[in-house]
């Protein structure tokens, strides 16, 4: 039984860091850079501060869809879970897509323009392309955090 405690823990813990790693960096870190530093210097930091950070949501991913699903087997099958938790997969389904698409695509595209010393297209992609997946996956997954934890009220309201 303790064992299978583990399982839920993980799965919050893992959310939780993926999450609140989110809010530091898009709420804090990145209006930070641009009050203090030169663009170029800008571009460097969060380029280090997203390779970082993006090896350890693919670490985070993966716990949360083996813990995830672990739950659901736990609850018995997906048929019998509540909807709250087929929201729940939704809703992280299509924020690991988002997350997915933001690493292949414009944060590759943003490492090639940082190592061309491009700093107006960085910059640019930083702004119109990552800017948006990065708050949607903010908002989603404090929502994500509140489905999981006060969706098993919701039937009883
Ligand atoms: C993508 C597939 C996912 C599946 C299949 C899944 C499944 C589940 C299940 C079955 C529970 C247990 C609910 C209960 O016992 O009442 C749960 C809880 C929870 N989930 Fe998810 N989840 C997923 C993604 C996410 C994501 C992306 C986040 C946040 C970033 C998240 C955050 C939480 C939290 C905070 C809890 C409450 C603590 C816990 O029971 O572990 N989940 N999830």
């Amino acid at each position: 039984m303790f064992w299978m405690s583990l399982i839920p823990a993980f799965h919050a813990l893992a959310a939780v860091l993926w999450v609140g790693g989110i809010f530091l960096v898009f709420m804090v870190l990145r209006p930070s850079a641009a009050a203090t530093l030169e663009p170029a210097h800008r571009i460097t930091l969060l380029r280090e501060v997203f390779s970082r950070f993006f090896r350890w949501v693919w670490l985070f991913i993966a716990v949360i869809l083996v813990t995830g699903y672990s739950e659901i087997w736990m609850l018995g099958s997906m048929a019998k879970a509540p909807p709250y938790i087929h929201l729940m997969q939704a809703v992280g389904l299509f924020m690991i897509l988002a997350f997915a698409w933001l690493y292949f695509m414009p944060y590759k595209l943003l490492c090639k323009a940082a190592d061309a010393g491009n700093t107006e297209l960085a910059a640019r992609i930083i702004n119109n392309n990552m800017k948006p997946v990065i708050a949607t996956n903010l908002v989603l997954g404090i929502c994500e955090v509140i489905i999981g934890v006060a969706g098993r009220y919701w039937s009883l309201v």
